[in-house]
């Protein structure tokens, strides 16, 4: 089998981080998002990645490579301009050949990776395999309507969801799915949806099987998304102390403190982690904070957050909370008169002051 692992679309709704930086290189529990999938893939037994990028930038391949380092090895297909997942699946059919796959949008995380949604694939003998997802809002996502356990349609955002379910952006098809995304025409919103792919197998009385997520599942869309499934990924690490804690610092629970990082006079409380050659100085850390590399929290609060690589938050009075900070990101004190709030903010930046 073979996976192909979606890194590229717009991103809009995480802006302006996606100004700058691909959202699937967004640090999660310090460490990007698409680095989740891949471990997923490799864990199931899968070595041959296609990765689905954006045509101009490399960030994604910069990081990645030829994904030795995983021990995978990675084939980048660039997609004229983000179009739809049933695009990204078209224009990957040279590099899938007749093999079946497993197709995974990059900025999915699902505790306990999809080892097992293979094997049910490879069980079922199915043509496609979904994973669903229930959920509070069906309305956001593809929507299937089930009968008999039974798949028997699929709606791509619908008013009036049949069913509770979300298909999740987990998909294992055999060769197929190529006729379906060769078929469809484009949505009212001009994308090639990935519903109407599904709904062309069920039509053409294809079979279509599903498996359905018991433990927790995250697409991580909005910022609020990013924070929980970073709440998500911290509630499994288990306490690690390889940095410098001083004897006037406090650490309490389930804290990894990377290699090369410094807490002086502080409170850390976990689930937290702190990234190699972050100082935190007379500053208190609470529960479900992630700080990547190289930042600096002198004299401040930080909680539930993530603070990407080369932050520095200084001498602020009131605690940080449910925030998302890219990298080199500065909050310090105005220390010249007149002592009034100044700030140099790219577009669409969004700050809530107090
Ligand atoms: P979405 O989150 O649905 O879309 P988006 O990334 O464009 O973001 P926004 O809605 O905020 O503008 O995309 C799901 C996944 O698929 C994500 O990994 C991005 C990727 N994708 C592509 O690679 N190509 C595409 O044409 C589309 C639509 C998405």
């Amino acid at each position: 089998m073979k996976a192909l692992i979606t890194a590229g679309g717009h991103g809009t709704r995480l802006r302006p981080i996606t100004h700058t930086q691909n959202k699937h290189l967004i640090p999660i529990a310090n460490k990007p998002i698409l680095n989740y999938a891949l471990e997923y893939v490799k864990e199931a037994g899968i070595t041959e990645v296609g990765i689905i990028t954006n045509k101009d930038g490399t960030e994604v391949q910069d990081v990645y490579g030829d994904g030795s380092k995983l021990g995978l090895s990675i084939t980048y297909i660039p997609q004229e301009k983000p179009s739809g997942l049933a695009d990204c699946v078209r224009i990957a059919e040279p590099f899938l050949g007749d093999e079946p796959f497993i197709f995974y949008l990059g900025d999915n995380i699902i505790v306990g990776g999809v080892k097992r949604f293979v094997e049910e694939f490879q069980k079922n003998r199915s043509n496609c395999h979904l994973v669903l997802a229930k959920v509070p809002d069906p309305e956001r996502f593809g929507v299937p309507e089930i009968r008999n356990n039974q798949i028997v349609g699929i709606e791509e955002k619908p008013k009036k969801p049949k069913s509770d379910y979300a298909v999740t952006g987990i998909y294992l098809y055999d060769k197929t799915i190529f006729e379906a995304v060769n078929s469809i025409k484009p949505s009212a919103r001009g994308e090639m949806e990935i519903s109407d792919a599904h709904q062309y197998l069920i039509d053409k009385g294809l079979k279509i099987s599903y498996s359905e997520i018991t433990g927790w599942w995250k697409d991580t869309g909005k910022p609020s998304d990013l924070l929980e499934a970073n709440r998500l990924v911290l509630d499994n690490i288990s306490k690690n102390i390889a940095g410098d804690v001083d004897s006037n610092s406090v650490i309490s629970g389930r804290v990894i403190i990377e290699k090369g990082a410094k807490i002086q006079n502080s409170n850390v409380r976990g689930p937290a982690i702190i990234g190699a050659g972050t100082q935190i100085i007379n500053a208190y850390i609470g529960p479900y904070t992630a700080i990547e590399q190289n930042c600096i929290i002198k004299n401040s609060e930080v909680e539930f957050s993530i603070i990407s690589q080369n932050c520095e938050i200084l001498n602020q009075k009131i605690r940080i909370e449910a925030s998302l900070l890219g990298k080199n990101v500065k909050i310090i004190e105005a220390n010249s008169k007149p002592y009034t709030n100044r700030f140099i903010l790219g577009d669409q930046s969004l700050i809530e002051i107090r």
